[in-house]
């Protein structure tokens, strides 16, 4: 099936709070990051290791990013591929509860050092993304004629499968379950897997369906669209035998660390094209979303800059320069974009959910559903992109000066966690005051 725009399928979409229990969860995950770095303060970002700092990773990376991401996919399945995820009320309501309790227990594994909390957390983190990987993996399967997004995801969803397996192992390693004696390469693997195979492939994959339709502008070139996925994945399977050779003393550490130049390239092509699409846009009226999103561009390109001076001698000594990459990474560019992408997301289904229930029950002009920018106020989203690009500068300044700018961003990450928490609720009520008058004017009838 060639996916387009006008192959949205509407009769398959699931229920709207299959990806909206998602959605409402990731800036309550959110929101705990911030008070963990308002009660751990400047020891959070100073040393990547520490356990307070590997629970803010994971709040972010499991809790916020894992559920914006697993939500939104099983819902783009059915919509654009016109492939739904069987079973998806019970799945969706398994991998939801199995996440949310695995997180919670891997934060506070982390936090307390209670070994059974970790044990809690490798079962309910294992079996919910098993469910996941099953349902999506059927869903991908089905789709006969995948385009370039299709692949993107089916790289993605076996990039998790790795982070998954790897993470279950380091977390077996780090709680004392069992002994690993490459503990420290395995964890640099699993989190070159998490980010730059998970969370990038996906979003490679899903901007060449979402950036066109979304922000207007023209379609990715075909040149990159169709290699490059393959490219950075390829990049990875070759990456991860080298760098546990490099565990192993069998390589220098310069072999791995310029291979990883080529994925690093990739993204950094991928962005630039991405601007430059955008700057090519059919209409140039402001787009939250495209500003979330170009906030994420350049900064790929600036990682690509910092991991280069990560080859300077004297930067190698510098513990402020992995912190910063980490909060770059995950902050700068991951959250920018699915944050971003939440402004479009979420209207539209709420949109695309009333539309198709007005359609069905014949009641134009009778009850009126609102437009995407009245589900969700520019004004409103414009609000918390500057809580967030406030946030973003902080953490850059905090690894520099971590007194007093991890308090600052604690706050500032916080107000933007609820403002982003408090637009999604908006759009939820104003979507179900809408459903409530089309049930009225159907039992009216
Ligand atoms: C089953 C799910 C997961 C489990 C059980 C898990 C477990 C762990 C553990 C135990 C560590 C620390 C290892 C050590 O200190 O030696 C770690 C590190 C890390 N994990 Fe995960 N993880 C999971 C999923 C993910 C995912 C999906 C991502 C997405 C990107 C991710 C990103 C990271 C990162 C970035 C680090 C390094 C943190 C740092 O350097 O401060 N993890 N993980």
């Amino acid at each position: 099936m060639q996916v387009s725009r006008s192959s949205l399928s509407l009769e398959q979409a699931p229920p709207i709070s299959v990806p909206f229990r998602f959605f409402i969860t990731a800036p309550i995950f959110g929101l705990l990051a911030a008070l963990l770095l308002l009660a751990y303060g400047p020891a959070i970002l100073t040393n990547r290791w520490a356990p307070a700092t590997l629970a803010l990773t994971h709040l972010i990376t499991l809790g916020f990013l894992g559920m914006i991401m697993c939500g939104a996919m099983m819902q783009m399945l059915p919509v654009l591929a016109g492939s739904p995820v069987p079973k998806v009320k019970p799945v969706a309501t398994a991998v939801h509860s199995l996440l949310t309790i695995g997180t919670l227990a891997l934060v506070s594994g982390f936090l307390s050092g209670i070994t059974g909390l970790f044990h809690l957390a490798l079962t309910a983190l294992g079996l919910g993304f098993l469910i996941f990987i099953v349902a999506i993996s059927m869903a991908l399967i089905r789709i006969r004629t995948p385009n370039a997004t299709i692949h993107g995801m089916r790289l993605a969803v076996a990039s998790l499968a790795t982070t998954v397996i790897l993470g279950l192992t380091v977390g077996a390693g780090f709680s004392g379950m069992t002994s690993l004696s490459q503990l420290i390469p395995l964890t640099d693997i699993h989190l070159g897997w998490g980010i730059l195979g998970w969370i990038g492939i996906l979003v490679v994959g899903v901007a060449y369906q979402v950036v066109p339709m979304f922000q207007l502008t023209p379609e990715y070139p075909q040149k990159l669209t169709g290699p490059l996925n393959w490219v950075l994945f390829a990049t990875l399977i070759i990456w991860a035998p080298l760098y546990l050779a490099w565990g192993g003393g069998q390589l220098p550490k310069w072999v791995p660390d310029t291979w990883i130049l080529l994925p690093a390239v990739g993204y950094a092509l991928f962005a630039g094209t991405t601007l430059w699409l955008q700057q090519k846009r059919r209409r140039r009226v402001s787009d939250i979303t495209l500003l979330f999103w170009r906030t994420g561009m350049i900064l790929i390109a600036a990682c690509l800059l910092l991991w280069l001076t990560s080859f300077i001698p004297a930067a190698k000594n510098q513990p402020a320069l992995p912190l910063l990459m980490g909060i770059w990474l995950l902050f700068g560019i991951a959250t920018s974009v699915t944050n971003g992408m939440l402004y479009k997301i979420v209207p539209f289904l709420a949109w695309f959910h009333l539309q198709n229930r007005q359609v069905a029950l014949m009641s134009m002009g009778k009850v009126k559903v609102p437009n995407m920018k009245e589900l969700m106020p520019d004004r409103l989203a414009q609000r918390q992109l500057y809580a967030h690009l406030a946030t973003l500068l902080l953490l850059t300044l905090a690894p520099f000066w971590p007194n007093p700018f991890t308090y600052i961003a604690g706050l500032s990450l916080g107000a933007s966690c609820i403002l982003l928490l408090l637009n999604i609720l908006q759009a939820v009520r104003r979507y179900q005051q809408v459903n409530q008058a089309l049930s009225d004017f159907e039992s009216s009838r």
